[in-house]
């Protein structure tokens, strides 16, 4: 369990702490992380995200009482590692089929985790259900320091991290990849990949089927046949509303336009909801600059942006009474309860959102009067990354920037500011900010 390898080993680091109950954080000098676990990495920060998850715990919607390190999303450099990886002397590594970072990760190598640990050997991970492995912990929470900080201590590492050097030529992207910076990279921890793994569920889900595929219900993937053999072709529009336009739900949109126009459906109409007109610009403007881009994708779509009341107008004009699709990227009540309004019957409810202790504003009735499908919950990071990664090398225009009317990424300050930018993005006065830990 020695630690080996360390490269520098400050007494103490900078770490923006959150103190309960609610809206009070403090940039604080706190102990330096050191391996406590064989498998365990530390990591120098280049830079941290804030995220609407954050916000939660800033709110004090999470009734935490315990002072911690806030943050989930990073991206920087090992700087010490347990005993059991190869380069410091671990021998089990390479020979017993644990995740391959165990043989080959190195101090100095440049990485990106996601915001919860995986071990990558439970059955959960083996599946690819990541986000719920058998060990998760999620940083940034009591549980685990978080990643606003100049290091962090990473568990079960071999299998939660990425390696940047690594993911190079399996995508045959290395001349592009070699040009991301690191404000492009920590997408991949959290936002980027919530938002792709909400556009994924809502359109490989079976009741939108019969849009995409033009065969009405049932579809299957079980080997049936039908000897009926009635095969009507449906070439209704697809409607999707998309409810939160934060960093998540903008990444969802971005995702879900991605993958329509991959599989050539150009038949669609989206609204994406927010009640901040400055949100609903910024994804005016980056709807736009794509589509300058690519002129001829637009044939046959409609996309707005609108407030809440607008949403509603929009919804039960249609002629089917609803959208068939709804993703909710909020993770309050009323959001939820707007999906439910504004979904049609046999309709999709995919929610990204964190919701905390309330009930679910839908009676079990309502529910069945609708066919309703619901599917919440924490975004696989690991699991998706191959597919994010293509997209984020594909959508520099978006994903590359800081600071640009188009960009998703909106600044970047020290953590001397971190206080002030808490507060401009809970009241969503900002879009995504990063902090510099060194800055
Ligand atoms: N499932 C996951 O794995 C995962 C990962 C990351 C974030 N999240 C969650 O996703 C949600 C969004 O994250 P974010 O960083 O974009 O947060 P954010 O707080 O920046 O964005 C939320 C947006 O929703 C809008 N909003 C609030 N109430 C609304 C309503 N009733 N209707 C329409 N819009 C409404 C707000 O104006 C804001 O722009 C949060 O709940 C976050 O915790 C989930
Ligand atoms: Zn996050
Ligand atoms: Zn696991």
């Amino acid at each position: 369990m020695t630690e080996t390898k360390q490269q520098e080993s400050p007494k103490t680091h900078r770490a923006v702490r959150w103190h309960p109950p609610s809206y009070d954080v403090r940039v604080e000098d706190v102990p330096f992380p050191k391996v406590e676990h064989p498998d365990d990495a530390i990591v120098k920060i280049a830079l941290a995200g804030l995220c609407g998850s954050d916000l939660h715990i800033y709110r004090g919607h999470d009734v935490i009482t315990k002072v911690h390190t806030s943050g989930h999303e990073f991206v920087g450099e090992v700087v010490a590692l347990g005993s059991n990886f190869l380069a410091v002397g671990g021998e089990q590594a390479a020979s017993n089929g644990r995740p391959v970072l165990y043989s080959t990760l190195k101090v100095g190598d440049r990485v990106v985790s996601p915001f919860t640990v995986s071990c990558g050997e439970c059955r959960p991970c083996r599946q690819g259900f990541s986000s719920r492995c058998a060990r998760s912990l999620l940083f940034g929470s009591p549980a685990l320091e978080g990643g606003q900080a100049q290091y962090v201590r990473v568990p079960y590492a071999g299998g939660t991290l990425f390696r940047l050097d690594d993911i190079k030529p399996d995508l045959a992207t290395e001349s592009r990849l070699t040009t991301l910076a690191d404000s492009s990279l920590l997408l991949l921890a959290d936002i980027l990949p919530t938002g792709y793994f909400a556009a994924l569920q809502l359109l490989q889900h079976p009741k939108l089927l019969p849009l995409l595929g033009g065969n009405p219900y049932p579809h299957t993937t079980l080997a049936l046949s039908n000897p009926v053999g009635e095969a009507a072709t449906s070439k209704d529009l697809l409607s999707i509303a998309l409810i939160g336009l934060g960093p998540v739900g903008i990444c969802a949109v971005v995702s879900l336009l991605d993958l329509l126009w991959k599989n050539g459906i150009s038949y669609y109409r989206i609204i994406a909801i927010d009640p901040h007109e400055q949100r609903r610009n910024l994804i005016k403007a980056i709807y736009n600059k794509i589509l300058d881009a690519n002129p001829t994708l637009n044939q046959k779509s409609t996309f707005e942006a609108v407030d809440i009341e607008t949403a509603k107008q929009r919804g039960f004009s249609a002629d089917n009474a609803g959208f068939d699709g709804v993703i909710e990227a909020v993770g309050n009540t009323s959001a939820i309860s707007l999906a439910f309004d504004l979904v049609r019957p046999f309709g999709v409810i995919t929610s990204v959102g964190v919701h905390q202790d309330q009930p679910l504003p839908m009676p079990g009735r309502a529910l069945y009067g609708k066919n309703v499908s619901l599917d919440f919950g924490r975004c696989p990071v690991r699991s998706v990354f191959p597919l994010v990664l293509d997209l984020l090398v594909r959508r520099q225009d978006v994903f590359g920037e800081v600071g640009t009317e188009t960009s998703l990424v909106d600044r970047i300050v020290g953590f001397d500011e971190a206080k002030v930018y808490y507060d401009l993005f809970d009241k969503g006065k900002c879009g995504k900010v990063l902090f510099d830990p060194w800055k």
